[in-house]
């Protein structure tokens, strides 16, 4: 459920008309419901209540600083992964001990930063990171908190580009090589070993590769203990996916997803920790656009619209699919006509969506993309020359802008040209 609905024949954003807003801050802009992300942060939480856990938000799906800081205010953690999304989560609040820093490259650098400024864990995915870590840690004096994340070598039956728990993808040890590494980290100069971490993929509508990776962690546990290490939290990871489309083959709820933490890893007396992102994210945001042209030849029909694979990438990188509304609610029974809906961007990829049944629509109206809070405006880009687009956040009958769309003049500042030209 979400807060994206038609009251009066108007699509609302909680109580704020989206027409009204595109009126104010132009097109296209994105549009978060802070009632929508307090919702999902929520679910999560209740689905773990009564166990020691934190829900730590994959800021990499949503990283404005005032969204952060709303989930902040809820109780959530983040789970980060540069440290640009570290420098993020500290300037929205987040205290130091409700972040774990999770990647597979980071750098010295980002080590050390965290280190500096504090954190809950490393989640540590090669041996040649762990060592690095050591010496970083060391070196300032400082002890790591870790865990390692393991690859359970569960197929996550996801889209290709986002499985990450096969042997053959690129993330965390391998699980049948983990104790030698443990048993390495037991031996290292500032690194201490509190825990085990798992994140298998993204957009999982199923729970079973969930629940072959945490028993295979729960097995891990045991045998780390037995080893002599104090194995006492286990984050994990993200992956629940959200329902793209209005239909009836819903991905399975947050408390499903609990009761099947409580099932296979409960009763090993650990600190839980969860990443989930999309979820949270996915169903809080949307993408508003204008219809520009409409196009027909060919007996093909174009909508040609403001917005571009630059601004919302997913259809175009993943082939994903997601609704698309206009802003003004349809006369029931109208009918539908099929169309291509693309946007301005030179290549043929810049299409959201093929034979599209639309109903009647007209140059200048307002649409919005919906599902586009998760791996949206992050993932971003100026191509073409687009300045990104803004971000506005809506609280009841309040909104404002959380990004301001950059001028032309701004984003040409960034380039210098050399004294030699
Ligand atoms: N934890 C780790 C270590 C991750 O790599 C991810 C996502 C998450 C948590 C959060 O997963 P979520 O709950 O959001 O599924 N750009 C792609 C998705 C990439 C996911 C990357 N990692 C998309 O648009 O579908």
């Amino acid at each position: 459920m979400d807060h994206f609905l038609y009251r009066d024949g108007h699509l609302m954003a909680e109580d704020v008309s989206l027409a009204e807003i595109a009126a104010a801050v132009g097109t296209p802009f994105y549009c978060y419901s802070t009632a929508t992300l307090r919702r999902h942060f929520q679910l999560f939480d209740d689905a773990l209540a009564g166990m020691d856990h934190l829900v730590c938000f994959a800021m990499k799906s949503l990283s404005n600083i005032a969204v952060l800081k709303v989930l902040g205010e809820s109780g959530a953690g983040m789970d980060v992964v540069s440290g640009g999304e570290y420098a993020r989560a500290r300037a929205a609040g987040i205290p130091a001990d409700r972040i774990v820093f999770s990647g597979v490259g980071k750098t010295r650098e980002e080590m050390a930063m965290a280190l500096d400024g504090g954190l809950r864990q490393f989640n540590v995915e090669s041996e040649p990171e762990l060592r690095a870590l050591s010496q970083v840690a060391a070196g300032m004096g400082a002890t790591a908190p870790i865990t390692l994340r393991v690859n359970p070598d569960v197929d996550a039956r996801t889209h290709e580009k986002i499985a990450t728990g096969r042997k053959t993808d690129k993330f965390g040890v391998p699980i049948d090589r983990a104790r030698d590494i443990y048993a390495l980290a037991a031996t290292l100069p500032g690194i201490e070993v509190v825990g085990i971490d798992v994140h298998i993929g993204s957009q999982l509508t199923s729970l079973d590769p969930f629940e072959q990776a945490y028993l295979k962690v729960a097995d891990l546990t045991r045998e780390l203990r037995a080893d002599g290490h104090d194995i006492r939290r286990l984050d994990l990871g993200g992956g629940l996916g959200i329902p793209y489309t209005r239909g009836n083959d819903a991905p399975p709820l947050p408390s499903d997803y609990g009761a099947l933490i409580r099932r296979t890893v409960g009763d090993l007396g650990c600190e839980i920790e969860i990443e989930p992102g999309r979820l949270i994210s996915g169903n809080a945001g949307i993408l508003v656009s204008k219809l520009l042209y409409v196009k027909e030849e060919s007996d093909r029909r174009w909508l040609i619209v403001d917005a571009a694979m630059n601004d919302l990438i997913r259809p175009a990188m993943y082939g994903a699919h997601h609704d698309i509304v206009p802003l003004t609610e349809p006369e029931s029974g109208v009918g539908q006509t099929e169309a291509d809906i693309v946007g301005p961007v030179c290549e043929s990829g810049d299409t959201f969506a093929r034979s599209r049944p639309m109903p009647p629509l007209a140059e200048g109206d307002l649409i919005a993309f919906r599902s586009a809070g998760a791996y949206a405006a992050v993932m971003a880009s100026e191509y073409n020359s687009r300045p990104l687009v803004p971000e506005v956040l809506v609280n009841g009958d309040q909104f404002a802008v959380i990004r301001a769309r950059p001028t032309i003049d701004e984003m040409l500042s960034r380039d210098t040209i050399p004294a030699w030209l």
